[in-house]
């Protein structure tokens, strides 16, 4: 059996389905031929769940509509599952269509939402302002270490514990395992309790929490899976069951990937690892010159040298690298972090995350604007926080713009 990255490569195209072509042509069309109108008659009733009046009841294989299925967007799907080793994989237009789409297809007016804070600024909306109004109820976890007190509390068992380990921007970790070990002493047949965990960070290649058991990985493919900063997708990856229902929403809600971005993630995620890799080589060096740097007052990543010591030994257990995010709190509130900001010439000063090149944006004017300034004084978003993408640039050129434009902002 071939390695992860040997199966990744190759998973969701054989050239002998495309005339021999090395790479997996793209394909546009929204719509496709049925053989026989009987044939057709069979696979629109499978796609809504419909006896299909054959015996026995197994319809044709192929794609009927480009909202439900597409070549193209099945080998991206295939290669995503590969990375993740998951049972099945589902792209989305956008991070926020798949985590969207995820929670509603896993909770409901008896199936409560739980979310470890601090989340995503989109996400944190949606969860707080959005879902309650759709009869979900939504609840706020400080740590995971209190889920057990809160079924006792609140009489009440969660129908998904959503989290995002490390936590944007801040790096604070959640122990996956906790929320596993919790959904499995609770979850009956009737009501199943699944875990969902945004990956957005760490991604495949540094952190694989299906192997901890958790049920549901959620992505904005905008980032590391895509790479390069030129499209905007989102992903759902993980348990068979648990997809199933995930993709038939993605079909009604409307969220399905468009096939030219599936087919530039199948490109983007070949070289998935090598980009992860360097990007977390290149980070490295930069936190070591940050850490030492006499205008930095505080460095955030999620490299041990910089986490607090009950986080060493969560990072221990579920993650293989540090990855390359790191939040610097500079002297003199905001205009301290956009005096450096402006500096700033190799470092493109824009939101996002996860590509090629190297970013850096201020979150709680930008990426947090919309989080209440209580939200903020709680999770540490303050006003000299600047968080940095390192990206594929030389080191040695990412030191140096940081040096220049730290200059004069130690005192
Ligand atoms: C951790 C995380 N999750 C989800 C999203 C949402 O993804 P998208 O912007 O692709 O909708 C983002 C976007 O910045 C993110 O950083």
């Amino acid at each position: 059996m071939n390695e992860l990255e040997t199966r990744a490569m190759f998973a969701g195209y054989h050239p002998a389905s495309g005339d021999g072509a090395v790479k997996p042509a793209m394909q546009p069309s929204s719509t496709f031929v049925f053989p026989t109108a009987e044939a057709g008659a069979a696979m629109m009733a499978s796609a809504y769940g419909l006896p299909t009046g054959l015996e026995p009841n197994d319809p044709p294989q192929g794609h009927i509509y480009s909202r439900l299925t597409n070549p193209t967007v099945d080998v991206a799907e295939a290669r995503l599952a590969a990375w993740d080793e998951s049972e099945d994989a589902a792209f989305f237009s956008t991070g926020m269509a798949a985590i969207t789409t995820a929670i509603l297809a896993g909770t409901g007016p008896n199936r409560p939402l739980w979310f470890c804070s601090p989340l995503y600024g989109g996400t944190e909306h949606f969860v707080r302002e959005i879902l309650p109004t759709m009869g979900v109820t939504v609840r706020e976890l400080e740590s995971l270490d209190e889920l057990e007190a809160k079924v006792a509390e609140l009489k009440e068992i969660p129908g998904v514990i959503y989290m995002e380990t490390p936590a944007n921007p801040t790096m604070q970790l959640h122990r996956m395992r906790t929320a596993v070990e919790f959904a499995h002493r609770h979850r009956t047949e009737e009501h199943p309790v699944w875990t969902y965990v945004d990956n957005t960070y760490l991604g495949p290649i540094l952190q694989r929490p299906l192997e901890l058991g958790v049920d549901l990985l959620l992505y904005s493919a905008t980032k590391y899976l895509g790479g390069h900063s030129d499209l905007v997708a989102g992903a759902a990856s993980g348990n068979k069951e648990l997809m199933g229902g995930v993709k038939a929403y993605r079909t009604f809600l409307g969220g399905m990937i468009d096939s030219w971005t599936a087919w530039m993630l199948s490109r983007s995620m070949e070289t998935l690892h090598v980009r992860v890799e360097r990007q977390q080589e290149n980070c490295k060096h930069v936190a070591d010159f940050l850490r030492v740097h006499p205008a930095i007052e505080l460095l955030q990543s999620a490299w041990n040298e910089d986490l607090p010591a009950a986080d060493q030994a969560i990072a221990a257990e579920q993650m293989t690298g540090g990855g390359a995010m790191l939040a610097i709190t500079v002297r003199g509130g905001r205009e301290g972090a956009f005096r450096v900001l402006n500096r700033l010439k190799t470092f493109q000063l824009a939101v996002s995350l996860g590509s090629s090149e190297s970013l850096a944006q201020h979150p709680a004017s930008m990426t947090h604007v919309a989080v209440p300034d209580e939200g903020k004084q709680k999770f540490g978003i303050s006003e000299g926080l600047i968080r940095l993408s390192i990206g594929l640039e030389n080191p040695k050129d990412l030191i140096q713009d940081l040096d220049q434009a730290l200059e004069g902002s130690a005192h």
